[in-house]
């Protein structure tokens, strides 16, 4: 049995992936803040899910999840980070910011090193961020949560590249999703994908460990047409 670390998992893609993990035979440790959705998950399979009530933004407290972690199963063959905040702040207001920093910048990177350490150790292991498309160009509504996913996407890169040079067989997936039916996606848009579809697009883009995965993967065209549009264009119509 493989065992997978899944941050971020009381809901949307983190609290899916688990279940599929779960399905496929894994033994899963999630964590997130709201403890009663934790326990409402673990009751569902009493004896494949762990749980750990964590919030994230709690710095100093991330490395005793490790050790925690350890102690109970042993060894970790995936991490997955799927904390995230993000929502749009028109007069930059700086309180509205601060989530948005502290979850997916500071403790990202707090969780990645974590992570790719633990494996480093281990001898081998997956780690998978979740980014978004968000990260290929900025945004004026949501200035913050757009530039904290460039700063996943880089800091993901950083990491696969270092995998690739090191003894341990260490694999690092960037998945970036489009717009998924999640608490997270506000209202209704354009091209968006069931939580269900997206995340079997996620799994089996872990499972053939791809460096990089956009979710759908229509979005691909999306991500292509957003690297190479003319900055004066994209300033018009966006
Ligand atoms: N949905 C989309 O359209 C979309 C598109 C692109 C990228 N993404 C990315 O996908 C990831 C998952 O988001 P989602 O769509 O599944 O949204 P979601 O349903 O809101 O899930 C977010 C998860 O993050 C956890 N979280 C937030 N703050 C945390 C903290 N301080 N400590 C620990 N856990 C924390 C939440 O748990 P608690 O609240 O219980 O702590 C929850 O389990 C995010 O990184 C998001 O940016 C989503």
């Amino acid at each position: 049995m493989k065992n997978a670390l899944i941050i971020g998992a009381t809901s949307g893609i983190g609290k899916e992936l688990s279940k599929l993990l779960v399905n496929d035979n894994y033994k899963v440790l999630i964590t997130g803040r709201r403890e009663n959705l934790l326990n409402e998950i673990k009751e569902t399979n009493p004896e494949k899910y762990l749980i750990k009530v964590h919030d994230v933004t709690n710095l100093n407290s991330c490395e005793k999840l490790f050790e925690e972690v350890e102690n109970e199963l042993k060894t970790i063959d995936l991490i997955v980070y799927s904390s995230g905040v993000g929502e749009p702040n028109y007069k930059l207001e700086w309180e509205k910011e601060i989530p948005t920093l502290n979850t997916n910048i500071l403790a990202a990177t707090k969780i990645y090193g974590l992570a790719y350490n633990f494996f480093r150790k281990q001898g081998y292991g997956h780690l998978v961020g979740i980014s978004s498309i968000a990260s290929i160009r900025g945004n004026r509504h949501t200035p913050a949560y757009f530039a904290s996913k460039a700063f996943q996407a880089s800091y993901l890169e950083s990491l696969y590249m270092k995998g690739k040079r090191s003894k341990a067989s260490i694999y690092v997936t960037d998945i970036q999703p489009g717009f998924v039916d999640t608490a997270m996606a506000l209202g209704d848009t354009f091209w968006m994908a069931s939580l269900k579809k997206a995340t079997k697009q996620i799994y089996s883009a872990i499972k053939n460990k791809k460096k990089k995965a956009y979710i759908t993967k229509r979005w691909r065209l999306v991500a292509f047409v957003l690297k190479i549009v003319p900055t004066k264009l994209l300033y018009k119509i966006s």
